[in-house]
């Protein structure tokens, strides 16, 4: 089957990245999304033709599904706090390697995995990198919270500036519930000048469990392009 050119670049991108990130004896973090699909196929290749043995510890339960269906071993943080280099997706990050990540919902299981982590590698297609956050990304920066919170968050939210939205559930009525049984506020704050500072601010407010912004985190980003090379940004 032949790719568009955005899976394509998403591919290659995941390809590399395991290639030149991924080894034997490794605790390897798994992100959530659509491109974490090829790094873990390429994973489970790789696992497969070297007889590797490494261990594989999920950010969703998107990912512990990706793990099992591609035969690979499933770990836990609580087995492995530390980790040796989580792979995960974008949905925008500049090149000073500030993302905003949740757009699958997954954001805060990707933040804890990263957080313990040796080394964060981002994966992604030409069409997330951009000059300042909240410039191609605009569906807004994704806010966990405690749906208790909804209300008094959404009103502060507002005045901060916030365009805000409850992030609704697909094939339900109502909002989405997280992973981790909370509800997402997805907030358009425009362009993002100081992403730590809206960062820090957004994690001390009573009611929000952590936020997509992703500040001092990534480590590499490869991303791939439209003529199928991959650029590398670290
Ligand atoms: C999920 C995420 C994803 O990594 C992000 O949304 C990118 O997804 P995709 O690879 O499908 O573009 O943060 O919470």
């Amino acid at each position: 089957m032949t790719l568009s050119p955005v899976e394509r670049a998403k591919q290659e991108a995941a390809k590399l990245a395991v290639i030149e990130n991924v080894h034997d004896e490794m605790i390897v973090g798994i992100g959530s999304g659509s491109t974490i699909v090829y790094a873990v196929k390429e994973i489970a290749a790789m696992v497969e033709k070297n007889d590797w043995n490494i261990v594989c510890i999920p950010t969703s339960y998107q990912a512990e599904a990706l793990i099992i269906n591609n035969h690979l071993p499933l770990g836990s943080l609580d087995q492995h706090p530390h980790v040796d280099v989580t792979i995960d997706g974008v949905d925008e990050i500049t090149l000073d390697l500030t993302a905003i990540k949740g757009g699958g919902g997954c954001l805060v299981q990707e933040k804890i995995v990263a957080d313990n982590s040796i080394k964060l590698v981002i994966i992604g297609d030409w069409k997330k990198v951009s000059m300042t956050l909240g410039e191609s990304w605009k569906k807004g920066v994704p806010i966990e919270i405690i749906a208790k919170a909804q209300i008094p968050l959404t009103q502060r939210l507002k005045e901060m500036g916030g365009k805000v939205k409850l992030r609704e559930g697909k094939a339900k009525i109502g909002p989405l519930i997280t992973d981790n049984g909370n509800f997402i506020l997805d907030v358009n704050f425009g362009k993002i000048i100081d992403p730590k500072k809206l960062s820090t601010k957004l994690k001390s407010m009573i009611g929000v469990v952590d936020s997509g912004l992703f500040v001092n985190m990534v480590d590499k980003a490869y991303i791939g392009q439209e003529d199928g090379t991959v650029k590398i940004l670290s």
